[in-house]
């Protein structure tokens, strides 16, 4: 080769390199729920962190309210690279791992406190890993709340649920639970649960209280239960082949602002439960309910089957570690 064509290739390679590592990582991340939710906000604020730890080199793309996939595919979508990031349901990993099934348990956690310590702990950690075998990468939880059941009519007692269409996540669980008090559960996307409630193609469903606010399910129900019977909560993950392939600096700053992110999600999380269920009693749509503790347990009681039916697939170890931390 001559020492101008030699210039030339070695010009055209470095320009080449050059519009390569100029482009922009794109992540897109994917959600359900209203920018305004604990996830809402968390998803934007990792958008904020990692493109101020990388201008022009990282771009955050936030997609909310199943804009760009709503549940049914944004497991596919993360398998197949087609976005980086979700941050589904606890309620959602059935076809990926059963252990994670735990967190739909009814009445196993006292309180989302009791939640986040068993997050925290070696066994909750242990679970962020339950999926790498699938090729998908728990970066971390974040919390939503406790949720709450709501119906037309009240829900005193396991009896008055009895024959009622109950719209449910797709998770077999909960959806053993609703059998348990005589209820007809039924698997819908978060995107169709308003006009389903609205329509009366189910009759109740059970939401933590931002879900509720923000996607206006109080305006179609009639009465809100609080019965905090059991969590709604997420594990934002990612392409374990995608995240792996990134270059090291660029995955532990993206890391750093995720961790952040989940913190701030988490503290929304927390602070503004009670200001979501305010608002929900201040629009006045639908009637909250305070439930008895001798009511609760009436519950608690027709439920408690499900937990020996999903014993064997969650793992006795699982579950006791979750009982452990209700302790203080
Ligand atoms: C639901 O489907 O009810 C929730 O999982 C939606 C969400 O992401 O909070």
């Amino acid at each position: 080769m001559s020492l101008s064509l030699r210039f030339l290739a070695v010009a055209a390679a470095f320009l080449i390199a050059h519009t390569v590592s100029a482009a922009p990582i794109i992540i897109k991340y994917s959600h359900v729920v209203a920018d305004q939710s604990p996830k809402g906000q968390a998803a934007l604020k990792f958008k904020e962190l990692a493109e101020k730890k990388f201008p022009g080199v990282v771009e955050v793309q936030v997609f909310p309210n199943s804009q760009l996939y709503g549940d049914g595919k944004e497991m596919e979508a993360l398998l197949l690279g087609d976005v980086q990031i979700i941050a589904p349901s606890l309620a959602k990993f059935g076809k990926y791992t059963k252990k994670l099934q735990v967190f739909d348990l009814p009445f196993l956690f006292d309180n989302i406190q009791a939640v986040d310590r068993f997050q925290d702990g070696p066994v909750g950690q242990a679970l962020l890993n339950s999926m790498t075998d699938k090729g998908i990468k728990g970066l971390g939880y974040l919390h939503n709340g406790m949720k709450q059941l709501s119906a037309n009519k009240p829900l005193r007692t396991p009896a008055d649920a009895k024959g009622l269409k109950f719209r449910i996540q797709s998770s077999d669980v909960l959806e053993a639970q609703f059998k348990a008090v005589g209820a007809n559960p039924q698997k819908l996307a978060f995107a169709e649960v308003y006009q389903a409630l609205q329509s009366g193609v189910v009759d109740g469903t059970e939401n933590p209280w931002s879900n509720t606010y923000t996607k206006k399910f109080h305006e179609v129900q009639k009465y809100i239960m609080e019965s905090d019977h059991g969590v709604l909560d997420y594990m934002v993950v990612t392409n374990a082949g995608w995240w792996n392939g990134l270059p090291p600096n660029i995955r532990k700053g993206l890391n750093e602002a995720m961790v952040e992110s989940i913190k701030y999600g988490n503290k929304i999380a927390f602070d503004e439960a009670a200001n979501f269920r305010q608002k929900v009693i201040d629009d006045k749509k639908a009637e909250v309910l305070p439930m008895t503790r001798a009511e609760l347990n009436q519950w608690r009681k027709a439920m408690a089957p499900v937990w020996k039916q999903f014993e064997p697939e969650i793992g006795r170890d699982v579950i006791d570690a979750a009982l452990k931390a209700n302790e203080r």
